[in-house]
C-alpha cells in the first residue's frame, strides 16, 4: 500500500515538473513592453531575434537568457530553413540578372565560412544556444575536428555559381591556424573549386572583422576582381568598404561579429 502510494506521488511529481519545463508553457508567460502592451514571451523574443536580423539589436554577447530555448528552436527548426533558402533564391534571381559577366577570371563572389556554407549549430546546440559566453577555445577545438556540416541551400548556390564560371573567394573571421581543418571540412561536406581562402593571420587580430573582411576586398579589387555578390550570416561579412555590387545575409541570432 504505501510502496503503490509512494510510485503515484512520484508520477505526479515527475508530470508536474515536465509540464512546467515545457516551452510550449515558458513561451506563454505574459511580459509587458515598455508602453505597457501585454505581450508573450514568444512575442519578445521574436522581436529580439528580429531586431538582430535588421541590425538594430548589435554588439550582443550572449542570447538573452529567455530566449535561448526560442531562439534554439528557431535555428533547429523549419522556419531557419525556409528563411535561409529564401536568401539563396533571391541570389540565384539576382545572379541571373547578370548578362555582363566577362568570365576572364576576374568575376567573383564572396562566401563566408560558418553559418553560410558550414553550419555550427551543433556547437551552440551543445551552449545553450548562445545563452553561454563564447569560449574561444572550445569552438576551435570543435572547429579543428572538421565535422561540421554543410548548409545544403549554399551548397546548391556555391556549385550553381561555379558553374556560371565565376571566381568563389571565402573570407572568413576563422583563425589561420585552423586552415587544414578547415579545407578538409569544406571538401568533405562537398565544397571545392574556390579560388582564395583568406583566413586570419595574427597581423589581422587586432582589427575589427568589419575591418579585416573590407581590406581583403580591397586587395582583391586592386587586383582586378569585380565582386558581385556577397553570401554571408553577419553585418560585419558584407559591411565596410568597398563592398560587393549586391550583398546577401542568412539569418543568423546564435552569436554577432563585430
Ligand atoms: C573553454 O573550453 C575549453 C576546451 O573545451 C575548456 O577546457 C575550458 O574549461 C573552457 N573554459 C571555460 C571558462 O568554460
Amino acid at each position: 500500500m504505501a510502496k503503490i502510494f509512494l510510485l503515484a506521488t512520484m508520477f505526479l511529481a515527475s508530470s508536474v515538473l515536465t509540464i512546467t519545463a515545457t516551452d510550449w508553457n515558458i513561451m506563454n508567460q505574459r511580459t509587458r513592453t515598455k508602453s505597457g502592451l501585454q505581450i508573450t514571451l514568444k512575442n519578445y523574443c521574436e522581436s529580439w531575434r528580429i531586431n538582430v536580423e535588421l541590425s538594430n539589436i548589435r554588439d550582443f554577447t550572449v542570447v538573452p537568457s529567455e530566449c535561448t530555448s526560442y531562439i534554439g528552436k528557431y535555428m533547429t527548426g523549419t522556419q531557419f530553413k525556409v528563411d535561409s533558402e529564401a536568401t539563396i533564391d533571391e541570389c540565384t534571381l539576382y545572379l541571373n540578372t547578370l548578362c555582363d559577366l566577362k568570365k576572364d577570371g576576374k568575376d567573383a563572389w564572396i562566401f563566408d565560412i560558418d553559418d553560410t556554407l558550414l553550419s555550427t549549430v551543433p556547437y551552440y546546440k551543445k551552449h545553450d544556444y548562445g545563452g553561454e559566453t563564447l569560449n574561444v577555445t572550445g569552438l576551435e577545438e570543435w572547429m579543428g575536428k572538421g565535422k561540421a556540416t554543410a548548409m545544403d541551400y549554399s551548397l546548391n548556390l556555391y556549385n550553381d555559381i561555379k558553374k556560371r564560371g565565376m571566381q568563389i573567394i571565402l573570407i572568413s573571421s576563422r583563425r589561420e591556424h585552423l586552415r587544414s581543418a578547415t579545407i578538409d571540412n569544406l571538401v568533405d561536406a562537398g565544397f571545392y573549386g574556390w579560388k582564395s581562402l583568406y583566413l586570419r593571420s595574427e597581423e589581422n587580430e587586432c582589427k575589427t572583422v568589419q575591418e579585416y573582411k573590407a581590406g581583403v576586398r580591397k586587395e582583391l579589387i586592386n587586383n582586378g576582381y569585380r565582386i558581385w555578390g556577397i553570401l554571408g550570416d553577419q553585418w560585419s561579412s558584407i559591411r565596410g568598404q568597398p563592398t560587393a555590387r549586391r550583398t546577401f545575409k542568412l539569418p543568423n541570432s546564435l552569436y554577432y561579429v563585430a
